[in-house]
C-alpha cells in the first residue's frame, strides 16, 4: 500500500502500531494506540493529498488509494485493515506472475449458462469461457453441479478477479457452499449486514474446518454494526472460539458458558480488558468445582481478567504461577500485591522475575517496592524505591519508561513530550 512505500521511519511507525493493538490490555497501551492512530490519520490524509497532486499513477497505486478511501469509512479497524491491504497487494502481485498467458475461449465453447456441460471443460477453457458476472448471476447453479475442486478453484479465481475489492453482499447472500472456497483474507474485504446471510453461511460451515472463516465473517458483521441473536451465538458455540475477541462485552455475556472449555490462549490474545473481565467471570464459574492445580491450569489463560482479590485468593493455593502467565496480569491488578504475596504466588518461579525486570508489568511492580525489600529476595532486582526516598509521582515515572516503541518516529515522540510538558506546566 502507498503508505508503506513512503519513507522508512513512517513505515516502521505503522508496523510497530500493530503490536499495541493486539496486546493492549493496559490504559497506557490504549493511549499510545490513540496517539499512533492519530499519527496514522495524518499519514492517510497526506497520502491522499499526494495522490491527487500527482498526474501519473501506476495501477497499483490507484488501487491502493481506493483501498485507502474505503478504510477511512471504518476508522475503528483501520490498523488491521492496513495490514490486510498490504497482503492483498503482495498476493495479487504473485497471482499475476503465476498465471499462464490469457487464451481466448474456443469457438463453440462460449457459454451463457452454468450447466453440466461446464463440468467437462478443460481448466484453461473454463478460465477463458467463464466470467465473474456469469458466476455471480448463477451461483445457485454453481453449487448444484458437482464441479471438481480444481474447477471450483478456477471459479473462485474468476470471481476474485472480477471483484478485486471484495464480493458484493448480493453475491455473498447466495454463496451457499461456495463459501467453503473463500479464505478469511477474502472475507475481511466484505460488507455483511444481514443476519440471515450470517446464519446461512454458519450453517454451511458447520462440521467443516471453517473456524477462521467464521471468525472473519462474524468480525465483518459486527464491524458493520450487526447484532447477533441468541440462536446465532448458540450456533457459534459449535465452532472453535477464534471469534471471541471480536464480540462486544455485551455479546460475550450471552455466549454459552461452555466456550471457556475450548478457548485456547491464542484465541484470547487480542481481547481487551472489558472482554477479559467477562470471559474470566465465565471461566471462574465454569471451573469452580475444580481443585487447586487443576483449577489453575484451566483458569490460566483467563487471568488477564482477574482482579487483585482474585489473585490474592490464589496465593495460598501453592500454584507456582509461571512467569508467562504472571506477565498477562493487568498492571493495575498486579501493583497492589506485596512482595510476600508475589513470592508465594510464583513459588520456585520467583527467580524468573529477574529476566522480566525491565518489562511491564514486572518493571512497574518493582518500581512500587522498596529496594531494601527487593534486596531481601536475593535475586538482584533493581529499580525499587531507594531507602529513605519518597517518589511522589509514580505515574509520571512509569510514563517516561513507557517502552522502546516510544523512541521510534519523531512526530510521535514530539507529541508525547508536548503532552508531558503540558501536564507539567498545568
Ligand atoms: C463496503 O462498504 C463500503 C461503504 O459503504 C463501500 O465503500 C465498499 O465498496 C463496500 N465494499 C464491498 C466489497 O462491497
Ligand atoms: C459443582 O458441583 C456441585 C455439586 O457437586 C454441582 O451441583 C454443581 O452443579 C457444580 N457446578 C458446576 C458449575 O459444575
Ligand atoms: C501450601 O504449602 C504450604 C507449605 O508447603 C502448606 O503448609 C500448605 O498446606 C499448602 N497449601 C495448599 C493449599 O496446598
Amino acid at each position: 500500500m502507498l503508505v508503506l512505500e513512503d519513507s522508512g521511519s513512517e513505515t516502521m511507525a505503522l508496523w510497530s502500531a500493530q503490536r499495541p493493538l493486539e496486546s493492549c490490555r493496559t490504559p497506557a497501551h490504549d493511549s499510545l494506540l490513540f496517539l499512533l492512530l492519530s499519527f496514522k490519520w495524518v499519514l492517510l490524509s497526506r497520502a491522499q493529498t499526494a495522490d491527487t497532486g500527482q498526474g501519473v499513477m501506476t495501477p497499483r497505486l490507484q488501487r491502493t488509494s481506493q483501498d485507502l478511501s474505503w478504510q477511512r469509512s471504518e476508522p475503528s479497524i483501520i490498523l488491521p485493515r492496513a495490514l490486510q491491504v498490504t497482503e492483498t497487494t503482495l498476493e495479487s502481485g504473485q497471482n499475476h506472475l503465476n498465471l499462464p498467458a490469457e487464451k481466448a475461449c474456443p469457438s463453440g465453447k462460449e457459454t451463457h449458462v452454468v450447466d453440466e456441460n461446464l463440468a467437462f471443460y478443460e481448466e484453461w477453457e473454463l478460465e477463458a469461457c467463464v466470467d465473474g458476472a456469469l458466476l455471480t448471476e448463477q451461483m445457485d447453479r454453481v453449487n448444484a453441479i458437482p464441479f471438481t475442486y480444481q474447477q471450483l478453484d478456477i471459479f473462485k479465481h474468476k470471481l476474485d478477479e472480477f471483484y478485486p475489492q471484495g464480493y458484493p453482499e448480493s453475491l455473498i447472500q447466495h454463496l451457499n457452499y461456495f463459501f467453503l472456497e473463500v479464505t478469511p483474507h477474502d472475507i475481511h474485504k466484505w460488507n455483511v449486514t444481514s443476519l440471515e446471510t450470517v446464519k446461512s453461511l454458519l450453517k454451511v460451515s458447520k462440521g467443516r474446518k471453517m473456524d477462521a472463516q467464521v471468525a472473519a465473517l462474524i468480525a465483518r458483521y459486527l464491524v458493520g454494526g450487526g447484532q447477533l441473536d441468541k440462536a446465532t451465538l448458540d450456533t457459534l458455540a459449535s465452532f472453535h472460539p477464534t471469534y471471541l475477541c471480536f464480540l462486544s462485552p455485551e455479546q460475550l455475556r450471552s455466549v454459552q458458558q461452555d466456550v471457556v472449555w475450548t478457548a485456547r490462549p491464542q484465541d484470547l490474545d487480542s481481547c481487551h480488558p472489558p472482554q477479559m473481565n467477562i470471559l474470566y467471570s465465565k471461566a471462574r464459574i465454569a471451573f469452580q468445582n475444580m481443585s487447586g492445580s487443576e483449577y489453575f491450569a484451566r483458569i490460566k489463560p483467563f487471568l488477564g481478567g482477574a482482579s487483585t482479590e482474585d489473585l490474592r485468593a490464589l496465593v495460598p493455593q501453592n500454584i507456582s504461577m509461571d512467569i508467562a502467565t504472571f506477565k498477562t496480569l493487568r498492571k493495575e491488578v498486579l501493583l497492589p500485591l506485596t512482595i510476600a504475596e508475589v513470592q508465594k504466588l510464583l513459588g520456585p518461579n520467583l527467580v524468573e522475575l529477574k529476566v522480566e525486570e525491565g518489562n511491564s508489568p514486572v518493571r512497574d511492580w518493582i518500581f512500587r517496592q522498596r529496594q531494601d525489600d527487593l534486596d531481601s529476595l536475593g535475586l538482584g532486582l533493581h529499580g525499587g524505591i531507594p531507602n529513605g526516598y519518597l517518589v511522589l509521582d509514580l505515574n509520571f515515572r512509569e510514563a517516561l519508561s513507557g517502552g522502546p516503541h516510544l523512541l521510534g518516529p519523531g512526530p510521535v515522540l514530539t507529541a508525547i513530550l508536548t503532552l508531558l510538558l503540558a501536564l507539567i506546566l498545568n
